[in-house]
């Protein structure tokens, strides 16, 4: 009997490796983040095999056994292999004991036990096995206590922990992420290792940095990971700018909110609306103009003017180097940091037409998103100011919806195209083509004329006429 619960499916692909392991002669175990995520009922997919003797040769039999035409993918220099099953990856490591020389992640490997292998793991919450062996096929296999460490909530490393994050950096950002994805506290002498070991953080590589920090992202409440990684010292050295959000100033009695724990808030909040981890960015770096346009005025206070135009330009930037996508997903992070102070000036008293045309022109088929963004940007503590501003934003969705309703703004297309400008007036593509294009948009946006065919061709005639065009015929 298992000890863990699975799907018949599973169950037959276990089958399949404890036979393969027994023509071959040598004990196999699952282990690992399968084991892990089935006792806490999540969601699994890929497999860890482990046995003590060689993985390769067990992935080929396994493959043999399953599918002869199936691919194996090996590493002959690490041991391990991989196979793809429909959509489950198996992955096959023979048990080995590590050590780790200081400069690099690369390790000295030799054969080992079981409990070798389960003790070079990360934590112990990671090292639970189960056999797949005739004599106990099923049992847990525990040595580290992982299950009360589960039960308990707790990331713990199974050796000394200075000595697995110095083995292996990255692990310092699985505990973090592993805390805030499952909500699980770090024992504090784990984290004092993370804190001393934080500079070795630099030989890991940006895409391995980065996966982890989009897992904190994506967790449900992202704050709870990166506060961590600011308190362990890792952000500092990983993400600076964002440190740079840390802190209060006082002058002349007057301070600002700290914006770095402000941003967090963001983020949780953001994260109770959607999953998109991008829209997750956006909150993430909403303000980080801010430092860079931090000024005090005397007698008035602290201001962050144009911080929205400097946090735009910085994504860009951050994107780069955080290997991050440089498409359209940052395109999108940029314009909502750049935007994120409109909606919330539309909240003032006589807001004019034009005003909200242009938040609909502007903000496009992102208008969502940003009204999302600006939201969860309340993060004030009195309760009846928070429900003023939300109740304020509900009044600028309805204006939006009217305008929207009568002009057609959102997804606009110019009623005139310059095609038809260039062939009305014999005109080649150049700036006076353009000039008239974006003096109807204005007209529209300004409420001068409708957005419409008709409208748009007498102004475009007019506009021509002040410029000594005439039409061609
Ligand atoms: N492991 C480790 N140190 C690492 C990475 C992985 O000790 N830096 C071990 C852990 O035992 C882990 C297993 O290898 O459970 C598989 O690693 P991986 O598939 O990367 O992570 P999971 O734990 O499966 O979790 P997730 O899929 O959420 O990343």
């Amino acid at each position: 009997m298992m000890e863990i619960p699975c799907t018949k499916r599973e169950m037959d692909l276990f089958e399949s490796v404890a036979k393969a392991a027994r023509q071959i002669g040598v004990p196999a175990y699952l282990i690992g983040g399968f084991v892990r995520d089935k006792l806490l009922d999540r969601p699994t997919k890929d497999m860890d095999i482990v046995c003590v003797g060689d993985g390769i040769a067990l992935a080929h039999q396994v493959a043999r056994l399953l599918d002869p035409s199936l691919k194996v993918n090996f590493f002959k220099t690490y041991g391990t292999a991989q196979i793809k099953f429909d959509d489950t990856e198996i992955e096959f490591v023979g048990a080995r004991r590590e050590s780790y020389r200081d400069h690099s992640r690369n390790p000295e490997v030799e054969p080992g036990t079981l409990e070798d292998d389960q003790l070079r793991r990360d934590f112990t919450i990671n090292a639970l096995a189960i056999s797949l062996n005739e004599a106990d096929y099923g049992k847990l296999i525990d040595p580290f206590n992982g299950l009360k460490d589960l039960a308990d909530k707790l990331i713990r490393t199974p050796l000394e922990p200075g000595q697995t994050f110095s083995d292996d950096p990255l692990r310092m950002m699985r505990a973090i992420r592993f805390a805030s994805q499952l909500n699980f506290t770090i024992l504090p002498e784990t984290f004092q290792a993370i804190i001393d070991n934080a500079s070795r953080i630099k030989i890991i590589s940006q895409e391995r940095i980065t996966d982890e920090l989009n897992k904190i992202m994506l967790s449900a409440k992202p704050s709870v990971g990166l506060d961590l990684l600011y308190r362990s010292g890792i952000l500092k050295i990983i993400f600076p700018q964002m440190v740079d959000l840390v802190g209060v100033e006082m002058l002349e009695g007057k301070g600002h909110k700290d914006n770095f724990y402000h941003t967090l808030q963001v983020i949780d909040n953001i994260s109770r609306h959607t999953r998109d981890l991008w829209l997750r960015w956006a909150a993430l770096l909403h303000d980080i103009g801010k430092p860079a346009t931090k000024r005090f005025e005397a007698g008035h206070g602290w201001t962050f003017h144009g911080h929205d135009a400097v946090g735009g330009k910085m994504v860009p930037r951050i994107f780069t180097r955080l290997k991050l996508p440089l498409n359209e997903k940052m395109r999108l992070v940029k314009k909502l940091v750049e935007l994120h102070l409109r909606p919330i000036s539309l909240t003032k008293e006589n807001i004019t037409d034009s005003a909200i045309r242009r938040l609909l022109f502007d903000a496009g088929e992102d208008l969502e998103a940003l009204m999302m963004l600006c939201e969860a940007d309340i993060t004030s503590k009195n309760r009846a100011k928070v429900r003023r501003y939300l109740e304020n934003f509900e009044l600028v969705r309805e204006r939006l919806k009217e305008v929207e309703e009568s002009d057609r703004i959102r997804n606009w297309q110019p009623p005139v195209t310059g095609e038809l400008i260039m062939e009305t007036f014999g005109l080649k593509p150049g700036k006076l083509v353009g000039d008239l294009k974006s003096a109807i948009r204005e007209a529209i946006l300004d409420g001068e004329i409708s957005n419409n065919y008709d409208a748009a061709y007498a102004f475009m005639l007019k506009k021509a006429a002040e410029l000594n065009l005439t039409p061609v015929k």
